[in-house]
């Protein structure tokens, strides 16, 4: 029976990979999560599951369940484990601002440690913003990473998980530890929050009430937009199949997109009489706030290695995510009006 540890297992990304790994009876699930940024309603969700035998839980921070277990002996065994748990968003991430890398640094050694005593495996969770801006937004895990000279709270975030990936792929070197790295791109869909700052479900909320969508700067940015279910896929596959000490990309290539045509595609997919502004995010987010360079993936090599398929479009993505946020907003009123 695997046991398996998901840090931030009750966040966006976190409670669709929990809903896939308790699929299996036979996996054994546990969540430690201290809820600081998830974007669900921790009862209601696992009414939703139906409360599964094979999911247990911990509600508290990665440093507190570490020491804990250490302290008792560490004796408990893991097989596997998904560490996501970490401050994120462009606007999530500035209240940390001085603490985010260490943070996050300190996280990842506790999960080694962890790792080393139990035996188990380990997927970090890191981003695609290790690439700085890549070449021209074109991120491919062979090239050189850029630093820019700018120090922004967004480069400590960056900076942070790329440390975090190289003590990872180091102690691969030098001990048993088998671990690999997984670099989103722009995850999108159901559950996702807008309050970190994530531009779907602020658009979609703009545009499914019919107010101006909020394009930041003149919505040159390119991305490319992945669906949730598609990480959790390909998370997965890097679990099962990945290389030690590997980084593999996960983003779709297909869906790369500017942000302005992410707001006009929202509105025809929604049928929204909303218009597009366009505002600058410094006034409304203050001096910290800045945005992400353009990026999209090379994904060849979770592709060839790993035959992961993203399957979802950006249309779909949109759609997922609006049934997503319709469905809540029409839960939120039935329950004010019950
Ligand atoms: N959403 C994206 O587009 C994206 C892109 C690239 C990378 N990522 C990475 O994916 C991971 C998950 O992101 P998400 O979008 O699901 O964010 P999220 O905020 O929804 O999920 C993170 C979860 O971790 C928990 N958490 C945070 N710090 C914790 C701590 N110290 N101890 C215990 N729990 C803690 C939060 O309560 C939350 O439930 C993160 O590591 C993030 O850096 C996300």
């Amino acid at each position: 029976m695997p046991r398996i540890l998901v840090t931030g297992g009750f966040g966006f990304i976190g409670t669709h990979l929990v809903e896939a790994l308790i699929e299996k009876p036979e996996n054994q699930v546990h969540v430690v999560d201290n809820l600081s940024t998830s974007p669900i309603e921790l009862d209601s969700f696992l009414d939703s599951l139906g409360r599964p035998a094979n999911l247990s839980w911990d509600i508290c921070s990665v440093e507190h369940y570490h020491d804990s277990l250490a302290k008792g002996g560490g004796s408990e065994r893991i097989d596997q484990i998904y560490h996501l748990a970490s401050a994120v968003g462009p606007v999530g991430i500035l209240t940390h601002a001085g603490k985010l890398a260490p943070q996050i640094i300190n996280d990842t050694i506790r999960i080694i440690r962890l790792a080393l005593r139990t035996g188990a495996k380990v997927v970090d969770m890191s981003t695609s913003e290790v690439y700085g801006g890549g070449r021209d937004g074109y991120c491919s895990e062979n090239d050189f990473k850029i630093v820019p000279p700018q120090v922004t709270v967004r480069l400590e975030y960056a900076v942070g998980k790329l440390a975090a990936e190289i003590a990872l792929v180091n102690t691969t070197k030098v001990t048993p530890l088998h671990a690999t790295i997984v670099r989103p791109f722009n995850v999108a869909g159901p559950r996702q929050s807008g309050r970190g700052g994530f531009v779907l479900p602020r658009f979609l909320s703009q545009a499914l009430a019919n107010q101006p969508l909020t394009v930041y700067g003149d919505g040159s940015m390119i991305r490319a937009f992945t669906h949730v279910q598609d990480i959790v896929r390909g998370t997965l596959l890097v679990m099962e199949k990945g290389r030690n000490g590997e980084a593999y990309n996960l983003g779709n290539p297909a869906n790369k997109t500017s942000i302005l045509d992410l707001a006009e595609r929202v509105v025809r997919v929604t049928n929204s009489s909303s218009k597009i502004s366009f505002v600058n995010p410094k006034e409304l987010f203050g001096p910290l706030f800045e945005e992400a360079n353009d990026k999209y993936p090379d994904a060849d090599r979770a592709i060839n290695e790993l035959e992961w398929h993203p399957q979802h479009g950006l249309d779909d993505t949109i759609r997922h995510s609006a049934e997503y946020i319709r469905g809540s907003q029409l839960a939120s009123t039935a329950h004010f009006e019950g």
